[in-house]
């Protein structure tokens, strides 16, 4: 990555296109539209509520982020997607049950102007969900030319200066890569083949990257996360983030984990269950989509701990990961974990959590700031992987030849001082010597 010559001011709007309307997305698209109305803060929101100390703490320069670095103001946020039912997003959001009325009905009117277009999508991918709002196409490079004009007419018809596209659609099965995702040659013969192992958000992610368009994944789907994507980003000069919203449970894992390994404490084992009962728990009530999230979310503890460095302590963990469908719950989450760790002379411990959590209040911030970082990058000039973006993300996307950094204080120390590095400030080393000398 090249620091920028120059960032290109943010002017006129910016589109951010969701495929996928479901809870996340409404949650996400409300919550804008009441914070720019005044009607509720956008709390959780690193963009919108963190500062970002700049120089030597004796300076006393703290701006806020969205101060600092120019950012699209929420002002100039337009919003579009996909999705595979017809109703708009004030029906949605009434549907995903996360909201209440009293935010709902002031906005009733804007949301209910926002229509998903017709979605790509071949129910193989997510088997629990039957949906009748989709496209038909003779192949997937049909359905990927669909998708371009979709974006296209989108840009125009609201007079979008810029767009970027966060995909928050439902969890697919877990795909591994094949040689069709090793080169941009390679996967646009299986666009045209009907390759089984390019799956619906795939398509999405590719009629972005032909569109210029930055691309962003908040599901564990293999989606951008292959050879060809990051060829093809590169070749149109694309920043890519993904994947996986770092929310409840993982969030909570990449707090505590690094507190443990800071303390040089073992850890046995580590158990984590959830009951969840919204449409996200339904479709991963799948073995096949469930495994997808598993996935991302038992490669945490690993690299955090590092057990090869220190099999003493991390050599030997029984980490478990469970998601259980419990309608009643709705959006409400609970999970709970269990910490069998290991202190002074080999005695066991444990640390219990309860986390009593709503899904998508902890995620629509981060999408926000997802899109408007994106957006970032691109004014920047950056293409391809975001690593500084990682602070998000259950499953950082990362270079090939390194361990993706999932600890969430060095996650937030490295996109704050890339944001200096951007800026020509002094990246904190938090060295703190030039106070004593
Ligand atoms: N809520 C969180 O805390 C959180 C955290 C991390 C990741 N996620 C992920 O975010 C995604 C969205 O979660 P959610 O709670 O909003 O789920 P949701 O089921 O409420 O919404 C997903 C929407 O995607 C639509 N969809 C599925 N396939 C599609 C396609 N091919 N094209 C267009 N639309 C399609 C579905 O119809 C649904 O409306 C899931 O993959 C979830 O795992 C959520």
């Amino acid at each position: 990555m090249r620091k920028p010559d120059q960032i290109k001011p943010h002017k006129g709007k910016l589109g951010i296109l969701l495929p996928g309307m479901g809870a996340v997305g409404t949650t996400f698209i409300a919550g804008v539209l009441l914070a720019r109305r005044g009607l509720g803060e956008p709390i959780g929101s690193l963009t919108q509520m963190d500062t970002i100390r700049l120089g030597k703490r004796t300076d006393k320069r703290q701006p806020k982020v969205n101060e600092f670095v120019d950012l699209a103001p929420l002002a100039d946020l337009v919003f579009g997607g996909w999705d595979i039912f017809p109703e708009n997003a004030y029906e949605a959001a009434v549907h995903a049950a996360v909201l209440e009325s009293k935010h709902l009905d002031p906005i009733k009117d804007e949301l209910s102007a926002i229509v998903p277009m017709k979605a790509a999508f071949d129910p193989s991918y997510v088997k629990r969900l039957h949906g009748t709002h989709v496209k038909t196409y003779a192949d997937k490079a049909e359905a990927v030319e669909q998708l371009r004009t979709d974006i296209r007419e989108f840009k125009e018809k609201n007079g979008c200066d810029r767009v970027v596209c966060v995909w928050t659609g439902s969890t697919e099965i877990h795909i591994l890569p094949t040689p069709v995702h090793e080169s941009v040659k390679a996967f646009e013969e299986g666009l045209k083949n009907n390759d089984p192992s390019i799956s619906n958000s795939q398509l999405y992610a590719w009629a972005c990257l032909k569109e210029g368009v930055a691309y962003a994944n908040a599901s564990p789907n293999l989606s951008q996360d292959f050879p060809a994507a990051d060829e093809l980003a590169r070749e149109m000069q694309v920043p890519l983030a993904g994947k996986d919203l770092k929310t409840g449970q993982t969030w909570m894992k990449t707090v505590l984990a690094p507190g443990i390994k800071a303390k040089s404490l073992g850890l046995a084992g580590w158990f984590s269950t959830n009951i969840l009962g919204n449409r996200d728990g339904e479709v991963l009530d799948d073995p096949d989509n469930f495994k997808t999230k598993e996935h991302s979310k038992l490669s945490v503890l690993d690299s955090i701990l590092q057990p090869e460095q220190n099999p003493t302590l991390y050599g030997n963990i029984h980490h478990k990961v469970r998601i259980e469908y419990y309608p009643p719950r709705g959006d409400q989450k609970e999970g709970w974990d269990n910490l069998d760790i290991v202190g002074w002379l080999g005695y066991p411990m444990q640390i219990k959590v309860n986390f009593l959590c709503r899904d998508s209040i902890l995620a629509a911030p981060l999408v926000l700031d997802i899109a408007l970082f994106l957006d970032l990058a691109k004014r920047s000039g950056f293409q391809g992987v975001q690593e500084w973006m990682s602070f998000f993300f259950k499953s950082p996307l990362h270079a090939a030849e390194v361990k993706p950094e999932h600890d969430l204080f060095v996650q937030m120390m490295k996109l704050k001082n890339t944001l200096r590095w951007m800026m020509d400030e002094d990246v904190i080393s938090h060295l703190g010597h030039e106070y004593y000398d």
